[in-house]
């Protein structure tokens, strides 16, 4: 309990001045790691506590095979995963080897393709200044290698 506690007093630290705290990213899958070909699998989007109050809009998730390059999220997605709201949440439990992030699970299947594709997102949501909404909008996205099971 000690070591939670002060672990969650040097994550506010470190976020502490952070202009880009109503980022998100990708826990897991990570960039670089190999996916199972039609396995379902939970992609886990992790928002770290931002520094002022947010209103949380939206999240598109998807996935592209790669060929001659990737095709960024901004651009279009092969397979669209999830488009909707997004609504990050504490976890429930803190078990070992777990952040404390805010975060929403998609389970997805693994689009039957093989070799590198980039896994991706669109993500929108508004920061609550003393007078008004202001607007964040983020792509993000990571690479993965997509196997066949038997492999
Ligand atoms: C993945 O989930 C879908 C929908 O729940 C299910 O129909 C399918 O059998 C699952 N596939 C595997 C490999 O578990
Ligand atoms: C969320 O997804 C991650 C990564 O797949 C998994 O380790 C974790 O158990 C999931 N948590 C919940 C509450 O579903
Ligand atoms: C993927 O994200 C990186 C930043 O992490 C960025 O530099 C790159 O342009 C993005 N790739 C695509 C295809 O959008």
């Amino acid at each position: 309990m000690k070591n939670i506690v002060s672990c969650t007093i040097l994550a506010l630290l470190a976020l502490t001045g952070s202009s880009l705290a109503q980022e998100a990213h990708f826990a897991y899958p990570l960039h670089g790691d190999t996916l199972v070909a039609g396995s379902n699998i939970s992609i886990r989007i992790d928002r770290p506590t931002p520094s002022g109050p947010v209103v949380e809009a939206a999240i598109g998730l998807g996935m592209s095979a790669c060929s001659s390059s990737c095709p960024s999220p901004e651009t279009s997605f092969e397979y669209l995963f999830y488009a909707g709201s997004f609504n990050p949440q504490p976890p429930a439990q803190i078990s070992s080897g777990e952040d404390f992030n805010a975060f929403q699970n998609f389970t997805i299947e693994v689009p039957s393709i093989s070799g590198p594709a980039i896994l991706g997102f669109l993500h929108s949501s508004f920061g609550e200044g003393a007078s008004a909404f202001y607007p964040y909008f983020e792509s993000v996205n990571i690479t993965v290698n997509v196997v066949s099971v038997s492999q």
